[in-house]
């Protein structure tokens, strides 16, 4: 290597900036460890030139972070360099496999010469093969092959330099979005954004670099072909032993797939509530205006019934009243699906107050004695108030489904138990029937809404199957319990409990 001019001056011993970047293809060791094990090689080495040359300064520096080069080691006198504007010096690049590790260089204050040089260069060389020795270029080399093989991009930028720029770009961030990294080193990375600026996570990486941590977003890039990619980036501060920022690492995963299947799904998930709100809606609809002219029909039948009782046609009347009682199932069955459609949209409110249950479900023996003459309806109720807090209405549409339900699957025997007591702090209530019972293969989908077991259907009973699972709703929104025990041939008893209310 021939002897060169510089200006001493420039070499500044806090660091200097490599003479001509583009011609070092390093990349800056960072590595503490591994710059600590550099750095004791390196100050053996310029102390053993200095001691063989006492007239010259010897320094070497190693490529730090940002490609800036860092003195590493220095020996000999080297006052007199501040002094000297052009002074001669040579100077040899340590190169360990593929990569400059740093520079080794002599200053003189008179010309150099050639036994000088090949005395640096011999030097040079041992520096390389004791850093080989200490495993350094193995290491070195394994890294990059596994930066290297790595699908992740990784992007180093020195946030010390205007505009925090990118200073190194792995292969993979070259693969992943088509920039060869030469095109791109000294620029910041929001170009891959393009003209889509207006990104959450952008903001949120601005915040973080601009409070030094780090972050994790997606973010919509661009490749160099113009394509869209989604790029999850994990952005880390890389902090010195004083826990002052040097560098950002950025680690950039190309989760396109990812985000298309996420964005597929919610897409799918936004029709399918839209089209459950639109169902909901015209049930809804479609249940209020069917209740007002079925309220009309009863009104009428009832009035027509009365009237042909009274003039003795029994034939005419009883049919009359079979139109009567169709149009309460209707009228049931629209609630039926009022109520589901409330339950699924989950406007079914309850209008809570403190009620007793023994005279709640007086009542409804009563109705159902009256209205089933031929069944004994037994009624077995503890002594004592048993009050709850709770919807009136709703807790009478339970106990009436659950006695309809077993007047409905009982067989031949025409008979039914309903006991109200306390267990605890509950309220027990229990409905027996001696009916077909329910399958127990199918027990565990009876509150399913349109769930009905295969030997009711078998039977020709028929039913939407929605009056369970709205009891179980109900039951449920009240803090209760909602179960039954069955046997097929041998009748269900349904339970359900409700807190006891403390005064
Ligand atoms: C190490 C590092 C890597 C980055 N990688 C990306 C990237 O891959 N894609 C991107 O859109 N922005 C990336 N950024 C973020 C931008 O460089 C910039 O910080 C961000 O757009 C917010 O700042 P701005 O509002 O000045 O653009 C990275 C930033 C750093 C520090």
């Amino acid at each position: 290597m021939a002897t060169e001019h510089v200006d001493a001056g420039a070499a500044d011993t806090r660091g200097v900036q490599h003479p001509d970047a583009s011609s070092v293809s390093a990349k800056g060791y960072e590595d503490p460890a591994v710059l600590e094990s550099v750095r004791d090689v390196l100050q053996a080495s310029v102390t053993d030139i200095a001691r063989r040359l006492p007239e010259v300064a010897v320094r070497s520096w190693v490529l730090g972070p940002g490609n800036v080069l860092q003195l590493a080691a220095r020996a000999g006198e080297d006052r007199w360099l501040r002094k000297r504007a052009n002074v001669p010096f040579v100077g040899y690049p340590l190169t360990v496999g593929s990569r400059v590790l740093g520079v080794i260089a002599a200053f003189s204050p008179t010309e150099l010469s050639d036994e000088a040089t090949a005395l640096l260069s011999g030097v040079a060389d041992r520096v390389v093969v004791a850093l080989e020795l200490h495993g350094i270029g193995r290491q070195i080399n394994l890294q990059d092959r596994a930066i290297a093989a790595s699908s992740n991009g990784i992007i180093i930028s020195d946030p010390h330099q205007p505009d925090d720029p990118i200073i190194y770009a792995s292969p993979g961030f070259e693969r992943m979005t088509g920039y060869p990294s030469a095109e791109i080193i000294g620029r910041n990375c929001r170009f891959l954004q393009g003209d889509d600026r207006d990104q959450e996570g952008v903001s949120e990486l601005r915040a973080a670099v601009a409070e030094s941590r780090g972050c994790r977003v997606v973010l919509r890039n661009y490749r160099k072909d113009g394509s869209l990619f989604y790029n999850e980036l994990t952005l880390s501060p890389v902090t010195d032993r004083e826990g002052d920022l040097i560098n950002f690492i950025g680690i950039q995963s190309d989760v396109t797939a990812r985000e298309l299947i996420q964005q597929e799904r919610d897409e799918l998930l936004q029709r399918v509530e839209n089209a459950l709100a639109v169902r909901d809606q015209f049930i809804s609809i479609a249940s209020h205006e069917l209740r007002t002219p079925l309220t009309a029909i009863k009104a009428h039948a009832q009035f027509v019934e009365r009237k042909l009782r009274r003039d003795g046609n029994l034939d005419a009347a009883a049919r009359l009243q079979l139109i009567d009682r169709q149009a309460t199932q209707m009228g049931a069955l629209i609630s039926d699906l009022l109520d589901v459609s409330q339950i699924e949209s989950g406007h079914l409110t309850y209008a809570m107050h403190e009620l007793d249950l023994g005279p709640l479900l007086d009542q409804v023996v009563e109705e159902t004695r009256a209205a089933q003459p031929n069944f004994v309806v037994e009624w077995e109720r503890e002594h004592g108030p048993f009050p709850v807090r709770a919807d009136e209405v709703r807790i009478r549409q339970v106990a009436t489904n659950l006695v309809s339900n077993a007047i409905k699957y009982s067989s031949s025997e025409s008979r039914l138990r309903i006991t109200l007591r306390r267990v605890g702090d509950q309220a027990e209530l229990s409905v027996r029937d001696w009916g077909i019972g329910i399958p127990a293969d199918q027990q565990s989908r009876i509150f399913n809404r349109y769930f009905r077991a295969g030997n009711a259907t078998e039977s020709g009973l028929s039913g939407p199957g929605l009056g369970l699972h709205i009891s179980h709703t109900i039951i449920d929104a009240h803090g209760g319990r909602l179960w039954f025990e069955s046997e097929v041939g041998a009748g269900s008893t349904f339970y359900f409990t409700l807190p006891i209310a403390s005064s």
